[in-house]
């Protein structure tokens, strides 16, 4: 089924260029000048995406983002100026916006944005659902989070056993037969109750930072229940993720302010460099590569993190620089 656009703006070339662009890529266009008239077009009718232009006669275009939010919050909306600023897109961001777009755009770069701002609002709602879903399967808000000293003490009896077996130390394994010796151990503490899937999958999946097929196997195995069933209900919650993450974790913020400020030209120059793109580690295990909608410090902006350390006002170059200097780094530490 078509998805459905609303673009208030009472520019009527930015409307009918719109409206050209949008219907080519398969949407269903409803224009109008007036943001009166758009605020109760959405009261009858659900549009995936508002475009919405800042100065407009009568209402305040950031006025039309607080009323939509509030009327239509499933909506995408996504903010068009002809007076880009970091502070109105940063303003346009809390109120709800999804994207900025300054005038003039190319239909590229609108419908760049408008993807993007489909994709991050997506998110928004996935999370909603993942949120609920926790509460209602837990009863709590989100999951409890796992006591670290419950590890610690787990590996601990697991190396004093293999003392007085006198095998090797769970360091001296191979990771994964350290899994193994682990996932073991905490399923033991759980008492293997498939009412505890939950709390093993996090306390796994804090011990090794991720969920490896052979574990999700195994506690298959113990729990008499099928993998499939494991990773459905691992993969409902955002925090288990699958793969080995990298040694390093490079985050890219793409939000408004950021994107303004070059951070999509940075994310693009990082994934080139590394040859990954977001959600993927470097084949030599070294980075995972991460991309946000917003790391809560938009006056740095572009900002990216490394291993959670803030790279303010962020270059390709800079970013570069500070991958190559982790590689030094860690070429030094394997010499
Ligand atoms: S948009 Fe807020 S930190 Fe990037």
């Amino acid at each position: 089924m078509a998805r459905k656009m609303l673009v208030i703006d009472d520019d009527s070339m930015v409307l009918s260029s719109c409206q050209r662009i949008f219907e080519e890529e398969d949407f269903n266009v409803v224009i109008t000048t007036s943001p009166e008239e758009g605020l109760s077009l959405v009261l009858d009718t659900y549009f995936d995406v508002v475009l919405c232009d800042w100065m407009m006669p009568g209402l305040d275009g950031m006025d039309v983002i607080t009323r939509l939010e509030e009327t239509s919050p499933g909506s995408a909306v996504v903010m068009i100026t002809g007076y880009p600023s970091i502070e109105r897109a940063t303003e346009a961001m809390k109120r709800g916006a999804m994207d900025y777009v300054a005038k003039p755009f190319t239909p590229d770069e609108i419908i760049k944005a408008v993807d993007e701002a489909i994709q991050r609002k997506e998110g928004e709602e996935r999370k909603v659902i993942e949120r609920f879903g926790a509460l209602t399967k837990t009863g709590k808000i989100s999951l409890p989070s796992i006591d670290e000293k419950m590890l610690q003490t787990l590996s601990a009896a697991i190396d004093e056993r293999r003392q007085m077996e006198a095998k090797p130390s769970l360091e001296a394994l191979s990771e994964p037969e350290r899994l193994e010796e682990m996932t073991l151990a905490v399923l033991n503490k759980y008492a293997r109750d498939t009412n505890n899937l939950i709390p093993i999958l996090q306390a796994i999946h804090s011990y090794a930072g991720y969920l490896s097929y052979e574990t999700i196997g195994l506690i298959a195995r113990e729990l008499k229940i099928s993998e499939h069933e494991i990773f459905g209900t691992a993969s409902f919650y955002a925090q288990f993720k699958f793969e080995k993450p990298g040694q390093h974790l490079i985050r890219c913020c793409t939000g408004t302010a950021c994107f303004v400020g070059g951070g999509g030209v940075i994310l693009e120059a990082v994934e080139s460099k590394l040859d990954i793109v977001p959600g993927q580690t470097t084949k030599d295990g070294m980075f995972s590569l991460e991309r946000v909608a917003c790391l809560g410090c938009c006056a740095l902006a572009p900002v990216v993190t490394i291993d959670g350390e803030v790279y303010g006002q962020m270059s390709p170059a800079k970013l570069s620089r500070a991958i190559d200097k982790i590689y030094r780094t860690e070429s030094v530490k394997s010499d």
